[in-house]
């Protein structure tokens, strides 16, 4: 497939995933075949014994280093409420949902999820983070982050000839340098650990809609796949990273077909 996306689809817009503008200028008249996302995670607020927040000027700044803290699991479970009945609207019905999440935020993403229709949990795609250890004669592999998969119907009986569904991958946080080039955000996803999950739950050609698009691991690995990448954040600094970082995705793209195409032989 060729790269030559129009200008819309190599853009990040900044936008509240909460709110319908961002997705109607990422998509207009277009649906997403997959939501692919990693929502903030269900962190909450620090508090010193006596209730009040530890450090609110911290917590301000926190916010804007995209890391969003809620007072309850139940305030998360209203965000997820909200961002997702938005997301789902601009997909086609087949589409399937797979969203990041720690682990505290396992049971609020599955109860809306289940909400809104997606009610087979088709399993928990796992990332074995490696971490360094002193002790040279082992590794550790570190589950923070878990990627649910959900879709309305049972998953189809799999034909003999297709190849395995990936449940788990280990990886370090940046294995290919990307993190480092855009910014280290700090839930920053390796190409090698989303690529199976774009390859799985898309086809070259279909758009992936990513609401919560960071440092843009996520449209940026669907764009280098042959899909069409579709995303807002929030941040506009973050916003605009991404921005570039899908033109650039997409220049490498093309540089390199144009060098294995026959003609430049
Ligand atoms: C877990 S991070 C995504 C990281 C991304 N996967 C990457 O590889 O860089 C969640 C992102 O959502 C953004 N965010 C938080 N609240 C948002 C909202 N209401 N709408 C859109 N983006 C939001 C944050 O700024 C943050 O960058």
């Amino acid at each position: 497939m060729s790269t030559d996306l129009p200008a819309e689809s190599l853009r990040c817009h900044r936008a509240d995933a909460r709110e319908v503008d961002g997705y109607r200028a990422a998509l207009g008249e277009n649906r997403a075949s997959l939501l692919l996302t990693d929502p903030p995670y269900c962190l909450l607020t620090r508090r010193r014994k006596g209730g009040d927040e530890r450090d609110p000027r911290a917590h301000k700044k926190i916010d804007r280093n995209p890391i969003v803290r809620f007072e309850t699991v139940r305030d998360y479970r209203v965000f997820t409420e909200k961002w997702m009945t938005q997301a789902v609207a601009w997909l086609t019905p087949d589409a399937p949902l797979v969203i990041w999440t720690n682990l505290l935020g396992k049971e609020p993403i599955t109860t809306v999820a289940r909400e809104l229709g997606y009610t087979h949990l088709r399993g928990e795609y796992v990332w074995g983070k490696r971490t360094t250890d002193k002790n040279a004669n082992e590794q550790l592999l570190r589950v923070y982050e878990v990627a649910l998969v959900f879709a309305r119907t049972l998953a189809p009986v799999p034909g003999l000839g297709d190849p395995p569904v990936a449940w788990a991958v280990v990886s370090g946080y940046d294995d290919d340098g990307e993190a480092g080039r855009w910014g280290n955000h700090p839930h920053h996803k390796p190409f090698s650990v989303l690529e199976p999950l774009v390859r799985t739950y898309s086809r070259p050609g279909e758009t992936v809609l990513d609401p919560f698009a960071g440092s843009g691991s996520t449209p940026a690995s669907a764009l280098r796949l042959g899909r069409r990448p579709a995303c807002i954040e929030i941040e506009p600094e973050w916003a605009e990273r991404v921005t570039r970082r899908l033109r650039e995705t997409a220049r490498a793209r093309s540089y390199r077909e144009r060098l294995l195409s026959p003609s430049a032989r």
